[in-house]
């Protein structure tokens, strides 16, 4: 058997395996995914200890997803790193290959895209976005959105260095795509957003949403890129000042449906499986 897993810590509450195991049984394929609590410190050792003990058994480990707090500590161990990877400077994905070597990617960034333009219907070329955060989770998507088109991206953190320094290391790309991207703090974001996307943990800290809501244009597609109650906040008041609220559930979907095609070379039903999770939870 193949075998897939999510690390991290915490992990049990991570809704990957059920996607995962959708994703198999609709595309017939034989995969076990697990998920495996990994003790701070002691990621390198949970990656062999994984491997090992599925070649002990038998089985073959193929690849896993990682979850907070591994992301930004991935990458070291891989021979071989996707350029969206580099550039998030953070790494969701790992693939371990024939040859006993591991490669690295980042599927959220493409897993947002995917679920603003083909599950929300919202086209991202030409638009104008707003980032509200700089951590890892808003790194991890910056590059993603550019590629998609974005016409001009703000990105706006309570930290402006760290918005500065996201900014900086996208910059080229930027360049490539002819998009305008600019760092900006939270209480001066200039004018108005098509797409806004929040990638802070505020709500998580009980806190209102950090921007003023001028920055919503009328009919503005609102993301937060969480779900659950911890988007409840953002949603609400994306909703109140005339936006479309989205969570994060679909990005969850999406991301994962990119990693299932790149272990498994076969592209998931992802659209049906976000509907399946939302009407399970509702
Ligand atoms: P993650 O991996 O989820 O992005 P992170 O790297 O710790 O986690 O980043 C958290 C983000 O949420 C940062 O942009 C942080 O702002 P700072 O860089 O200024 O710390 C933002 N954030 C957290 N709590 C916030 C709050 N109460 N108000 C505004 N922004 C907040």
């Amino acid at each position: 058997m193949d075998l897939y897993c999510v690390m991290g810590n915490p992990v049990e509450h991570s809704r990957s395996p059920r996607i995962h195991a959708r994703f198999a049984e609709l595309c017939a394929q034989q995969i076990d995914y697990g998920r495996r609590l990994i003790p701070l410190g002691a990621f390198a050792e949970g990656i062999a200890a994984f491997r090992r003990e599925a070649a002990e058994r038998g089985d073959s480990a193929r690849g896993c997803n990682i979850t907070v707090p591994f992301k930004f500590e991935a990458a070291a161990l891989a021979q071989h790193t996707s350029e969206r990877a580099l550039l998030a400077q953070a790494v969701n994905t790992l693939r371990f290959e024939a040859d006993g070597s591991i490669h690295a990617d980042n599927t959220d960034g493409i897993g947002l895209v995917n679920d603003i333009v083909r599950n929300a219907g919202v086209p991202l070329a030409g638009k104008e976005l707003l980032l509200i955060g700089a951590g890892g989770a808003a790194a991890g998507v910056l590059g993603p959105l550019l590629d998609a088109g974005a016409s001009r991206i703000v990105v706006a953190n309570r930290t402006v260095d760290k918005a500065v320094a996201v900014v900086r290391r996208h910059a080229a790309l930027a360049l490539g795509h002819g998009a305008v991207l600019e760092a900006w703090a939270l209480d001066e974001v200039p004018g108005s957003f098509d797409v806004v996307v929040n990638a802070t943990a505020s709500s998580l800290e009980g806190d209102a949403v950090p921007v003023s809501a001028k920055v919503l244009r009328p009919g503005a597609l609102a993301v937060d890129m969480m779900y659950g109650p911890a988007a409840a906040g953002f949603m609400a008041w994306a909703e109140a000042h005339g936006a479309v609220p989205r969570d994060g559930l679909g990005m969850l979907v999406e991301q994962a449906a990119e990693s299932f095609e790149i272990w498994r070379g076969v592209r998931p039903p992802s659209a049906q499986v976000l509907g399946e999770l939302r009407a399970s939870l509702a």
